[in-house]
């Protein structure tokens, strides 16, 4: 058994930035279930969204995201973090972020969709990487600051797990049982202060621009730990996504298309060209008419052209999609590139105040993992590894103010793996979550029906039977870890769309086509397996 002050599970921005934050007021422990910088923070193309242009404004900023997000965003907390945009600028580049430079000296501002001004800081195209580096550096420099890598969370501890019941009713987190990967031992962490930062759950779609950890493993403890959780139904689809062989795919950032690229099919027609704001509107309006354009015509895929622009000024401005582009055969320079749809972000989450603090005692949850009320149905473009930092900032404040100490935590009961045994069904877990990821890109994708739900809810509620059986029996591996997970958030989705009769933002279904303010200009939560809003 291991106690500390703080356990934080992830090592992305989330992670690690509030690591940073909290080091000097003890000993803090990160868990990471692959290797320290494989997280989605390290693929971030565009960038950090700051109104610090000189045509630019905050107010600017708030009306965009809130425009974008459909009037879903909680306006309180939409202030909250955009004021903070400067600040979190200047703290990236104090952790030792260097960002591009325009010839005057400044920072280099780019544009993506839905945003009325140039207002992405960025580097190159690598935003994401140099900053999982510079925060690892100062990580491994701390201390006070251990990491362990291949270790993932299985479970947080709450009452459930303590002998003898604290208070009736109350939930309290005390830590997590972690499951190290190497050795297949689980292990009990016990933290006065936990804070989730395990990302989103793009794997759980066959086609995602996320890396394989996004399984929504923090989504699926906090919830099964009894913490509120919302507006599941709101999964991004980033519009441009280069299509790999093995089912993986490459995001083409949309500062693509802020830097000229258009969108166009194969006879050169522009797919946005109705929208006003032409490629660079929402997402979920383009990822929605690419959809459509692709469905209506049978195409495979649409295209996306900058081979206008010229070919120094793309290898210069794109250095990582020029490359990566290149090994599949394509010259950006010269060539279209095939792109689709993929699901990029999830807007939803667990619930937080806008201290980052659950509706869990001494859990916290920041990143993707949360849902704040920042994006609404429809996160603005780069303006989440903004929310990361601002909540991580605050969630550090809170505890400053008021935490548990280690020594006051109750005995905790270890990990029993009576009854378990080692299975070698892998091909058991591996179709499992193969045709979990096929049958969420089919019946609840970019487009929704009822009829497509209901059977994507009794497909997905056979498959979590089997898998909770399945669970019972067997020994953990992360193989196994993560599909527990992955049907549960899968399920989580499902029941959030089937709530929601409306067309909002990323939720569109064929059977409401239209928004409806009257009855559904409010959240989806759910707490214990029930909708409660
Ligand atoms: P992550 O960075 O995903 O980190 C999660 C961590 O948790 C990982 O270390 C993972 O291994 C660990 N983990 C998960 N489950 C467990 C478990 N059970 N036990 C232990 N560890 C666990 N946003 C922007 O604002 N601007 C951009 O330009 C941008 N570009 C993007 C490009 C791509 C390709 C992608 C995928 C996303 C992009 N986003 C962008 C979104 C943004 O990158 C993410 O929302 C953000 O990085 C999430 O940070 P995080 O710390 O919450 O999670
Ligand atoms: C991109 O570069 O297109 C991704 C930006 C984001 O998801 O915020």
């Amino acid at each position: 058994m291991v106690k500390t002050d703080f356990l934080v599970i992830g090592s992305g921005i989330a992670g690690l930035s509030f690591a940073l934050k909290v080091a000097d007021l003890g000993e803090v422990i990160i868990i990471t279930k692959k290797n320290d910088s494989e997280s989605s923070t390290n693929y971030a193309q565009g960038g950090i969204a700051g109104a610090i242009g000189s045509d630019d404004s905050k107010e600017q900023h708030i009306t965009d995201t809130i425009t974008a997000g459909c009037d879903l965003c909680h306006k309180d907390m939409v202030k909250v973090v955009i004021d903070e945009g400067p600040m979190v600028i200047n703290q990236f580049m104090s952790w030792g972020c260097r960002f591009t430079r325009g010839a005057d000296g400044k920072l280099a501002l780019g544009r993506e969709g839905g945003h009325s001004r140039n207002r992405i800081v960025h580097a190159d195209d690598l935003t994401g990487h140099e900053i999982e580096i510079a925060l690892l550096a100062q990580v491994k420099e701390h201390p006070n600051i251990t990491l362990l890598e291949n270790h993932i969370t299985v479970d947080l501890l709450t009452e459930h797990n303590v002998a003898v019941m604290t208070k009736h009713g109350a939930v309290t987190c005390f830590g997590a049982y972690v499951l190290d990967v190497e050795n297949g031992q689980v292990e009990t962490f016990l933290s006065g202060t936990t804070m989730l930062a395990t990302g989103g759950t793009g794997a759980v779609y066959l086609h995602t621009t996320n890396p394989d950890i996004a399984t929504g493993d923090g989504i699926v403890m906090a919830y099964r730990a009894g913490a509120k959780v919302g507006n599941l139904e709101f999964m991004q689809f980033h519009p441009t996504s280069l299509m790999l062989s093995g089912g993986k795919s490459f995001l083409i950032s949309e500062a693509v298309r802020g830097f000229g690229g258009v969108i166009v099919d194969e006879t050169g027609r522009r797919v946005m060209e109705d929208h006003p704001l032409k490629d660079l509107a929402p997402r979920d309006i383009v990822a929605r008419t690419i959809d459509h354009h692709l469905k209506n015509s049978g195409e495979e895929h649409v295209f996306l052209d900058i081979t206008r622009k010229d070919p120094d000024a793309i290898k210069k401005r794109f250095p990582n999609i020029y490359e990566t582009c290149l090994t599949h055969g394509i010259d950006i320079t010269n060539d279209p590139i095939p792109v689709v749809p993929a699901a990029h972000y999830m807007c939803g989450g667990v619930v937080t105040d806008s201290y980052g603090r659950t509706s869990i005692t001494n859990l916290f949850a920041a990143g993707e993992v949360a849902f704040t009320g920042l994006h609404g149905a429809n996160r603005l473009a780069s303006n989440s590894l903004l929310e990361a930092v601002v909540m991580v900032d605050r969630a550090a404040s809170a505890v400053r103010e008021k935490r548990q100490k280690p020594s006051e935590l109750p005995e905790v009961s270890e990990w029993s793996e009576k009854g378990t045994f080692k299975h070698d069904e892998w091909v058991i877990i591996s179709h499992d979550r193969q045709n979990i990821r096929r049958l969420m890109w089919d019946l609840v994708g970019i487009v929704r029906s009822d009829f497509r739900l209901r059977r994507a809810e009794n497909r997905i509620t056979l498959i979590r039977d089997e898998v909770r059986e399945y669970y019972r029996k067997t020994r953990l591996s992360l193989e196994l870890v993560e599909l527990r997970n992955l049907v549960i958030i899968a399920w989580l989705i499902v029941i959030s769309a089937r709530h929601r009769k409306e067309s909002r933002g990323l939720h569109y279904t064929t059977d409401y086509p239209n928004r409806d303010d009257s009855l559904w200009k409010h959240d989806t939560i759910i707490q214990n397996e029930e909708i409660i809003l």
